[in-house]
C-alpha cells in the first residue's frame, strides 16, 4: 500500500522542493508523479534537451526515500512545437484547429506529433532507466477518444472505413443508406461526422466515428509503451483514466499496460434527496474491473475543486482520509493525492491541494498527515485482492450508442449501471464491473442492464450462463439494435425473447415523471415506482413480479399518477435451464433495487447484510486464508448500527478495517 501526491517541480523555486520533500518524508509520504506538463521545461528548443533540473528533484526525493513516477510529458507541447508544426494541432468539429494555450489539444493520430513524441520519450526514458529512484511511467495525461477532424484523421478513417467494409454496396447496406438518400458511391464521400448537427447523422456513421476515435488512443497508448519497453524493457507503465464525454475503450487501453489508474474525484458536495446515488464505489469497481486486478489512484480528491467552474464545497472533516480508504477497501494499492499544493499561477489555481496557495499546513494537511500514517500500517494487506460473485457489464459501444441517442430526459447509461450496483452495495454485496465481453463463469449473478448494441457472442454467453444455474438481470432497452447500431425488426428485447419468457407489447417514455409500481408478491416489500422509461409486457413462459399501479395509494408517495397501462407487467422471472433470468422493463427507485439485490443474493447463496445503513459500505479483501473487511461511513452524519455481532459507532466519512 502506497501513499503519494502529485508535485510539480517546475512550477515552484528550487529551495521549496527540499522542504516540500522534508515535509513529506516527516508524515510518511512514499511516491509522488512528477512531470505530465513539463515538455517545455525538458525540451526548451527543438532538439534541445535538459533532465538537469528534473534529475536534482528526482535526487531530491529520492535522498528522503521517497519513490518517483515520471509521467511522458506529451498532454501539453510547448508553444514552439505547435508554432513550428501547425499542423498537429486538433480540428474541432467546426473543421477549425483548437486554439491553443490549454492542453491536451494535440492529435494523436498525426505522424508529425508521433515522431516529436517519440524523440522526447526515447530521450527521457533513455535518461533515466538506470535511475532506482524511477519505479515507472504514466503516459500522456487523461487521454481521451481522439475526436479530431484534421486531414489525418479524416483520411484515416476513410481508411478505417474501408478496410471494414470493402465495398460501398456492403457499407450502405450495414447502415441503411437510403434514408435521407445517404448512399455512398465512392469511399472519398466517406467523412467524420462534423458541425453542429452530429445528433442528425446516421447514428451507424457516428457509432463507428467513435470506434475509429477510440482505437486511435489505443494504438497511441500502444506506440508510447512499446517505445517505453524498446528502451526499459522492465519499465512498469500506465496511464491516468477518467470518465470523460469521450472515453476510450478503457478494456482495449489498458491491454497494453501493467495496471490501471485513476483519477478520483468524488463530489464534496452530499445530495439531501435520499434518491440521489451518492457511490464513489460504482467508479472504484469499474476501474478495478478494467483488468479485473488491483489499481492505482493517480490523482486524488484534496479539497475544493473548481477554476473552469465554480469552486465547489471544501471537503468536509474527515472526507480526505476516508474516500482515500474507500478506493483501497475497493482495491487500489496506492493513492496519490492531487496536488502537493495548490497552483499559485495558471488555469488550475482554484483547484486545490494539501496545502493552500499560502503554503501554510492547515486542517486538509493534519488530515492527509493521519491518513499516510493508516496507510503505512496497512502492509499486512499487500497482495490482498477483491473478489466478488456479482459482475455488472459495461460495454463501451453502450456508452456511446446511449450517448449518441439520448433515450429519455435523465437516462444516463452509467446512472442506469450505478442504480443495480447501488442494490447490492446497500446489502454488503461486492460487484464486479467488467467488460460484457469478459468471461462471466466464476460469477453466480450478472447484471447486464441496456445491453442496446447486440453482439451475438454476448447474446449466446448469456444464454449459456442462465442454462448453467446462473441469475441474471436484464433491463430495458436490451436487444434494442444490431453491431451497426440500427433496430432490429422483432419484437423486444429482440433475441432475449426466449431467455427472459416475455416480450415488450408497446413503450412509454415518462421522463421525470413517476408512475406506482406494485409487487406481484406478498410480503414486507418496499413501496416502489417508475420513472424514465415504461416497458408494457407480456408474459410467454416467464412470471410476473411488478406491474404497474392500478391504485395510487398503495404505490410510492409523491407525485404518482396512474397510467393507461396500469395493471400491465414491469419485470419478469423466468425459470431458464437450471437457472433464472430477470427482466426490468423500467427505471424503478433505490428501494426497489435493493429488494431486487436481496432476492438475488438469496437466490445463489451469497452473504448479504440487510441492515447495513444506507450509506455504509461493506467490503472485503482477501489473501489467500485470510481476508480483511472494510466498513466505511460515506455519510456526514455519526451511524450507530449492529452488524457482525457487535455495535458499531462511525463518525463521518470514517473507516473501520479488520481482520474478518
Ligand atoms: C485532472 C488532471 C490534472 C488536474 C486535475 C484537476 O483531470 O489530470 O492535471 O487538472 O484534474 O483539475
Amino acid at each position: 500500500m502506497k501513499i503519494g501526491v502529485d508535485y510539480y517541480p517546475e512550477q515552484w523555486e528550487e529551495a521549496l522542493w527540499e522542504q516540500d520533500a522534508d515535509q513529506m518524508q516527516k508524515i510518511g509520504v512514499k511516491l509522488v508523479r512528477m512531470a505530465e506538463f513539463a515538455w517545455s521545461r525538458l525540451e526548451p528548443e527543438e532538439g534541445k534537451f535538459d533532465f538537469s533540473w528534473l534529475d536534482r528533484a528526482v535526487s531530491v526525493f529520492e535522498e528522503r526515500g521517497i519513490e518517483v513516477f515520471l509521467c511522458t510529458p506529451t498532454c501539453t507541447p510547448p508553444l514552439w512545437l505547435f508554432e513550428k508544426y501547425p499542423e498537429v494541432i486538433q480540428v474541432g468539429t467546426d473543421g477549425r484547429r483548437i486554439p491553443i494555450g490549454i492542453r491536451g489539444h494535440r492529435c494523436l493520430n498525426s505522424p508529425v506529433f508521433r515522431s516529436l513524441c517519440k524523440r522526447i520519450i526515447t530521450e527521457m526514458v533513455s535518461h533515466f532507466k538506470d535511475n532506482a529512484a524511477v519505479v515507472g511511467y504514466q503516459i500522456d495525461n487523461e487521454l481521451e477518444a481522439n475526436h479530431c477532424r484534421c486531414e489525418v484523421c479524416r483520411e484515416g478513417f476513410r481508411t478505417w472505413i474501408e478496410k471494414k467494409y470493402h465495398t460501398t454496396d456492403a457499407l450502405n447496406q450495414a447502415y441503411g443508406n437510403t434514408v435521407w438518400s445517404g448512399e455512398y458511391s465512392d469511399f472519398s464521400q466517406v467523412e467524420p461526422p462534423m458541425g453542429e448537427h452530429i445528433k442528425w447523422q446516421n447514428p451507424s456513421l457516428t457509432l463507428d466515428y467513435n470506434r475509429y476515435a477510440s482505437e486511435s488512443t489505443v494504438d497511441y497508448v500502444r506506440f508510447q509503451a512499446d517505445l517505453i519497453r524498446n528502451i526499459d524493457s522492465r519499465a512498469v507503465i500506465t496511464t491516468n483514466n477518467w470518465l470523460c464525454e469521450n472515453m476510450p475503450d478503457f478494456y482495449e487501453m489498458f491491454k497494453e499496460l501493467d495496471f490501471v489508474s485513476y483519477d478520483n474525484y468524488p463530489t464534496t458536495d452530499i445530495p439531501e434527496d435520499e434518491e440521489a446515488l451518492y457511490s464513489h464505489a460504482f467508479h472504484l469497481d469499474l476501474m478495478r474491473g478494467i483488468k479485473r486486478k488491483n489499481f492505482w489512484i493517480m490523482e486524488q480528491l484534496s479539497g475544493s475543486v473548481g477554476s473552469w467552474m465554480p469552486m465547489s464545497s471544501t471537503v468536509k472533516p474527515g472526507m480526505l482520509k476516508g474516500y482515500a480508504l474507500q478506493a483501497i477497501a475497493h482495491g487500489a494499492d496506492a493513492v496519490l493525492h492531487f496536488r502537493w499544493r495548490t497552483a499559485v499561477s495558471g488555469a488550475e489555481m482554484y483547484w486545490h491541494g494539501i496545502l493552500d496557495h499560502s503554503n501554510v499546513p492547515g486542517r486538509r494537511y493534519q488530515e492527509f498527515a493521519g491518513l499516510c500514517q493508516t496507510v503505512n500500517a496497512l502492509s499486512d494487506l499487500e497482495g490482498s485482492q477483491v473478489k466478488n460473485k456479482v459482475a455488472l457489464l459495461y460495454g463501451s459501444d453502450q456508452e456511446y450508442a446511449f450517448k449518441l441517442q439520448h433515450q429519455a430526459e435523465n437516462m444516463y447509461y452509467l446512472e442506469q449501471l450505478k442504480l443495480l450496483h447501488d442494490g447490492f452495495t446497500s446489502i454488503g454485496v461486492g460487484v464486479d464491473i467488467v467488460d460484457e465481453n469478459a468471461d462471466i463463469c466464476e460469477y453466480s449473478v450478472v447484471l447486464a442492464p441496456n445491453l442496446m448494441i447486440t453482439r451475438q457472442e454476448i447474446v449466446d454467453k448469456l444464454y449459456r450462463f442462465v442454462d448453467r444455474g446462473g441469475s441474471l438481470v436484464l433491463t430495458c432497452r436490451c436487444g434494442v439494435k444490431d453491431i451497426y447500431n440500427k433496430c432490429i425488426m422483432q419484437p423486444l428485447p429482440t433475441v432475449y425473447q426466449n431467455l427472459i419468457g416475455a416480450h415488450v407489447t408497446e413503450y412509454d417514455v415518462i421522463g421525470d415523471k413517476r408512475l406506482g409500481l406494485q409487487w406481484n408478491e406478498e410480503g414486507s416489500l418496499p413501496l416502489i415506482y417508475a420513472t424514465q422509461w415504461c416497458d408494457l409486457l407480456e408474459t410467454d413462459t416467464a412470471k410476473s413480479i411488478v406491474k404497474y399501479a392500478r391504485d395510487e395509494k398503495k404505490t410510492a408517495d409523491k407525485g404518482v399518477t396512474v397510467p393507461f397501462y396500469a395493471g400491465d407487467t414491469a419485470a419478469t422471472c423466468n425459470a431458464y435451464g437450471k437457472g433464472t433470468a430477470y427482466y426490468i422493463g423500467t427505471v424503478a427507485n433505490r428501494d426497489f433495487y435493493k429488494a431486487l439485490a436481496t432476492r438475488l443474493a438469496g437466490e445463489q447463496g451469497l452473504n448479504f447484510y440487510p441492515d447495513l445503513p444506507r450509506g455504509v459500505e461493506l467490503t472485503f479483501r482477501q489473501k489467500g486464508e485470510e481476508s480483511w473487511f472494510f466498513l466505511f461511513n460515506n455519510t456526514d452524519r455519526v451511524q450507530n448500527f449492529e452488524l457482525l455481532e457487535r455495535s458499531w459507532s462511525l463518525a463521518p466519512f470514517a473507516m473501520e478495517i479488520r481482520k474478518w
